[in-house]
């Protein structure tokens, strides 16, 4: 079977099982543990952020940041299809107490026009205060799509004349990254607080990052632990996370070759395909899905009509070859 699911149904390279085996470890709930202390230090460092906090999923990650810059009874503004509003199962809402609301944008892009209608200033003890703008990059439900560095400054500087935050989803950052060239640290310094994500596609198995400031991620590992989340001897995780780090980022650009390829032989458009996700619409989604599947190609519906490919670190060329062939002829 190729497996065009998603990007986290990856497992474990050889070399990346013995990096977690031979991780050095301790007591991560009293700061113990080397590996992720390691590991916080450089993702902090990449994106120029103060401080990182490990945490099991990348859905913990977004709560921990959103909440670090969005009290309760306050609101997040973020596009309709971003994660945080459609996959986190309200746990802003139900853990945090927050609000939201969001615009549309095909591409899961920011629309300062759109924003700015949305946006609500502090008007007293009336209305739902703006805490936080939020963005998503890459975009998963819109397809992997980059938001353009400019368009993150643009929002970053009206933020900034609002004196309140952004928020960054950047599970696939690493996929924006590889694609465009922009530096992490350009990306970090348009965010107040990001979560990004090792378990997508740089193949570990598990494990995301808060990033903010000293303050903020001090929070977070408060939060954290209440919730159940304060991990033990984790540096085994932590480890293939530094490891995909190493080895598993500039390999990206493969995946979004092979999703090009892919989006050819289905007749989508290659040039709207930014990054590893491929994304079309048929009527027929579910009957199509099913009979990829007895072609041996795993393939998803994001919707009643919207099928979904993902390329990852486990499909070799030779994989998006044979699953081109058998969609197309599908
Ligand atoms: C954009 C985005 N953010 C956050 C997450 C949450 O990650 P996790 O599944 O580790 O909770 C995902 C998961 O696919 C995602 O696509």
């Amino acid at each position: 079977m190729i497996d065009l699911r998603s990007d986290t149904v990856t497992r474990p390279t050889e070399a990346m099982r013995a990096a977690m085996a031979a991780a050095e470890v301790g007591d991560d709930v009293y700061g113990e543990d080397p590996t992720v202390r390691a590991l916080e230090e450089r993702v902090a460092g990449l994106f120029g952020h103060q401080a990182a906090l490990f945490t099991p999923t990348g859905s913990l990650a977004n709560v921990l940041a959103v909440a670090a810059v969005v009290a309760p009874g306050q609101e997040v503004l973020c596009e309709a299809r971003a994660h945080i509003a459609r996959a986190e199962l309200g746990a802003h809402g139900a853990v945090s107490g927050l609000t939201m609301r969001t615009w549309s944008h095909p591409r899961g892009q920011v629309d300062l026009a759109v924003v700015d209608e949305l946006f609500a200033p502090d008007l007293g003890p009336y209305f739902v205060r703006t805490a936080a703008l939020s963005v998503e990059n890459t975009h998963n439900f819109a397809g992997g799509a980059v938001v353009p560095l400019a368009d993150l400054q643009a929002l970053r500087a009206y933020a900034d004349e609002r004196a309140v935050a952004v928020h960054l989803d950047g599970a696939r950052i690493w996929n924006a990254h590889v694609a465009t060239g922009t530096p992490l640290a350009d990306y970090g310094a348009v965010a107040d607080v990001l979560a990004v994500c090792l378990s997508k596609g740089l193949g570990a198995p598990a494990g995301s990052l808060v990033l903010g400031s000293a303050d903020q991620v001090a929070e977070a590992r408060v939060r954290r632990k209440r919730l159940g989340a304060g991990m033990r001897q984790v540096g085994i995780l932590a480890a293939a996370g530094l490891h995909a780090l190493d080895h598993h980022v500039e390999r990206l650009a493969d995946d979004h070759a092979h999703a090009r390829l892919l989006a050819e032989a289905c007749g989508a458009d290659p040039a709207a395909v930014d990054t590893n996700i491929v994304t079309f619409d048929r009527s027929d989604a579910p009957v199509f899905v099913a009979r990829a599947r007895e072609a041996g190609v795993l393939i998803g519906a994001v919707g009643a009509r919207t099928i979904r490919l993902v390329t990852h670190l486990d499909v070799s060329r030779d994989d998006a070859e044979r699953a081109a062939k058998v969609l197309a002829s599908l």
